[in-house]
């Protein structure tokens, strides 16, 4: 049988990464191999984004590419787009762009090679929730796991909850979690590979398993999953700090394998704004939760998400959100300025005439990531002379000799040394501290 060749170019968040990887294992076992150059493809695969409109807009200049690519080859080629835009766009991605062959949404991953054959016939259209009962997660493992140090696992697909600026609830739709059982035998089978590093994803995973009569609890789950042997290190994201329990909060003092790392979207330092964005938490509530991982953690690290310009945000809401980065002390956030989502509620408030003007936003977001990168700085510098444990994940990007790990905070840190420390913890001494990484010297006796 001839070689068959899949491309797939990944926009998005781990849910994006994690299908990618799923689409990969399941088109493998169907005779394709993957390919890193589209030219040579039979199958190309766009799995697209839509959380804001940026990363939409880079699915239109991808097949504008892909369709030159298509038209200029001698060989046909089977065209698909995948992921949240697909889902919310379906028919009309196919009308706008004949030479397209396939789009599907999340739910249809699963199903994909049955999806590719038909389009043999025509295009191929499946933007078709599945709920609890009809949905399954797919159980082969992404080829590309084997021989990782870290893999990611799903926990749950979709989102029940609706702050009123995102479009995930519309594209992923209702929340599913998967079963513990499930769960706990792909993390053993990533193990057995090699894998020491876990991460747990879902857009929501504190509500992990609550709509299961008898299921695991994400605080359990978290539980089980550091008694397989082998797992080394826990993280998970994406965690609502309005579902976070004090059964999880507890894992940390238990858990040595829970990284002390924890990415907590916060969007918002003002009240009012997160009123309007249907958090269900307030500031304090929030700087609260903080307090209780630090006394549990002392050494935890924090990142976050920011949204700036959010409809109706004031001068003293945004500063209501530049004192809560000087309360916490994140390590680094994400922010974004506030992107219109079609038919997210939040647009509403933009027709009741709360839109705050792009060059105001824009401003606001310089200042809080300039800010940002003073905190992150300052925090990396203060490590400057402590020796750390580092998992060595590989070369580092930059420099030949140079290798970069882990530290147990989920930092970057670069440090001269060998590929054969690849897999290993070793001590390494932090000589230099930047905004978003760490440079360091291995331990002498180490060397
Ligand atoms: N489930 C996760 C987030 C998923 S989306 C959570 O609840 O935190 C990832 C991030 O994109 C969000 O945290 C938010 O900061 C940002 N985002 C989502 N919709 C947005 C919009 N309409 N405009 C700007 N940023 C947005
Ligand atoms: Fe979107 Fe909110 Fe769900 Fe996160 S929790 S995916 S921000 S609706
Ligand atoms: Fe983007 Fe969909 Fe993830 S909108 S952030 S790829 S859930």
């Amino acid at each position: 049988m001839e070689k068959k060749r899949v491309y797939i170019r990944t926009f998005g968040c781990q849910m994006n990464a994690y299908d990618t990887g799923k689409m990969k294992a399941l088109l493998s076992s169907d005779g394709y191999e993957s390919t890193e150059d589209m030219a040579e493809a039979d199958l190309v695969i766009v799995n697209t984004c839509s959380v804001r409109e940026k990363p939409e807009h880079k699915l239109h200049s991808f097949l504008g590419e892909a369709r030159r690519i298509k038209r200029e080859r001698g060989r046909p080629m089977t065209l698909a787009v995948s992921g949240c835009v697909a889902q919310q766009e379906g028919q009309k991605l196919l009308d706008r762009y004949r030479d397209l062959d396939l789009v599907f949404g999340p739910d249809a991953v699963p199903s994909i090679t049955r999806l590719v054959e038909g389009t043999k016939k025509g295009q191929v259209l499946d933007t078709t929730f599945l709920d609890a009962a009809d949905y399954v997660f797919a159980s082969e493992l992404d080829p590309d796991a084997a021989g990782s140090i870290g893999a990611f696992v799903t926990i749950q697909k979709g989102c029940d909850n609706k702050c009123t600026f995102c479009i995930v609830p519309a594209t992923r739709g209702p929340e599913v979690s998967r079963p513990s059982g499930q769960i706990l035998d792909e993390v053993r089978q990533l193990v057995g590979q090699g894998v020491q590093e876990i991460t747990l994803i879902g857009q929501n995973v504190n509500s992990y398993g609550l709509k299961v009569d008898g299921e695991r609890t994400f605080a359990q789950l978290l539980y089980a999953v550091a008694d397989v042997e082998g797992v080394e290190r826990i993280r998970y994201t994406t965690s609502h700090p309005r579902d976070m329990g004090a059964d999880v909060v507890q894992a940390y003092r238990d858990l040595p394998q829970l990284t002390s790392y924890l990415h907590l979207p916060v969007q918002s330092g003002s009240d009012r704004i997160l009123r309007r964005m249907k958090r269900f938490y307030t500031r304090q509530r929030y700087l609260d939760l903080v307090d209780r991982l630090r006394d549990a953690r002392p050494d935890i690290v924090l990142s976050t998400d920011f949204i700036v310009g959010f409809p109706g945000e004031t001068d003293a809401d945004f500063e209501d959100t530049m004192t809560l980065l000087d309360a916490v002390r994140f390590q680094s956030s994400y922010s974004f300025k506030y992107s219109q989502r079609p038919d997210t509620s939040a647009l509403r408030l933009i027709d009741r005439g709360a839109a705050v003007p792009a060059a105001v936003a824009g401003a606001r977001l310089t200042r809080l990531q300039a800010r940002q990168r003073v905190i992150g700085e300052a925090e990396n510098r203060s490590l400057e002379g402590t020796v750390l444990d580092v998992l060595v994940e590989g070369p580092s990007r930059h420099d030949e000799g140079v290798i970069c790990g882990r530290t147990g905070t989920y930092k970057t840190i670069n440090f001269p040394g060998s590929l054969a420390l690849v897999g290993k913890t070793v001590p390494v001494m932090v000589t230099r501290g930047f905004a978003n990484s760490l440079r360091g010297e291995m331990v002498p006796a180490f060397r």
